[in-house]
């Protein structure tokens, strides 16, 4: 696809996307949008409870069709199948119990072709960068959240994807276990140049960790402001102390607070 990114072709391309669950009643939960992700950036969308968040997610990763318009990922049609390149880390804490911490990396290649030495190889590369070596044998009970949610991006880095979607992946953690997760996403971001999209609903983790915030209305959930950070690439948590952070956050909250008041019925 020909972007408008200095004639650099976009990674991700949705145009006149519209997804609506059929009733009755009909649900209007998502678009239109159009939207361009760079390749590479790292691009965060908060809005709403209910505004059409994980649909999104779904119709980014392929999963799910919209009613209309196209997604293009890589220059080609999204059609009902997360394509190669792709990972996704769901809303929900999604390790299974009944396995190892290294059996539920390996999940993630499962349906993969490549050699067995090749597999190991991945797994093995991906529970040392999440920092598991020590967690490897064990089960995701003995674990914490944050430790969890470490698994659950390891088994989608053993795919090597190009593009990683993450919906609200720190969401049940605390605070302080938020913003170090937050650091390791940024680790990750950098380290294998992926382009990133973080769907959550904390306007600090969306102001600290990207290079550009989408802020969607209330549902059908359309872009009503685009942020951009002007953060470096080495950035880390500490940028939270750094002047333009607190102006970026205070920005998100008022493009957000009238949507938020809709949600609860409430006018502005
Ligand atoms: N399978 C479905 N069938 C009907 N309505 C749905 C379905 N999934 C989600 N919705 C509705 O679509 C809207 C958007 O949902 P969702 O994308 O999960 O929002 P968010 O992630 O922003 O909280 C909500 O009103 C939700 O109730
Ligand atoms: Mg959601």
């Amino acid at each position: 696809m020909s972007g408008a990114y200095g004639g650099e072709p976009s990674h991700v391309t949705l145009s006149g996307v519209v997804r609506n669950y059929e009733g009755p009643p009909v649900v209007y939960a998502l678009g239109p949008i159009d939207l361009e992700i760079r390749r590479g950036e790292f691009f965060s969308v908060v809005g709403p409870s209910g505004c059409g968040k994980s649909t999104l997610l779904d119709v980014l990763c392929g999963l799910v069709r919209p009613t209309s318009g196209s997604v293009h990922f890589e220059g080609k049609e999204l059609h009902g199948q997360v394509p190669e390149g792709v990972g996704v880390v769901f809303q929900e804490d999604s390790s299974m119990r009944w396995l190892t911490v290294r059996q539920n990396v390996a999940f993630g290649l499962r349906t993969s072709n490549l050699p067995e030495t090749e597999k190991a190889e991945r797994v093995e590369h991906a529970i040392r960068f999440m920092g598991l070596v020590q967690f490897a044998d064990h089960y995701p009970a003995q674990l914490s959240g944050g430790m969890r949610q470490r698994v659950c991006i390891a088994r989608t880095l053993v795919l090597r994807p190009r593009l990683i979607l993450l919906d609200e992946p720190f969401g049940a953690l605390d605070q302080q276990t938020r913003l170090l997760m937050g650091d390791e996403l940024l680790r990750l971001w950098r380290e294998t140049g992926a382009t990133v999209l973080l769907i959550t609903h904390a306007l600090d983790e969306a102001a600290m960790l990207s290079d550009r915030v989408g802020v969607m209305s209330a549902r059908p959930g359309c872009f009503i402001d685009m942020v951009e950070t002007g953060w470096p690439r080495e950035r880390d948590s500490r940028i939270v102390s750094h002047p333009s952070f607190g102006t970026l956050t205070a920005r998100l909250w008022s493009s957000l607070r009238e949507e938020s008041l809709k949600t609860m019925g409430r006018v502005a």
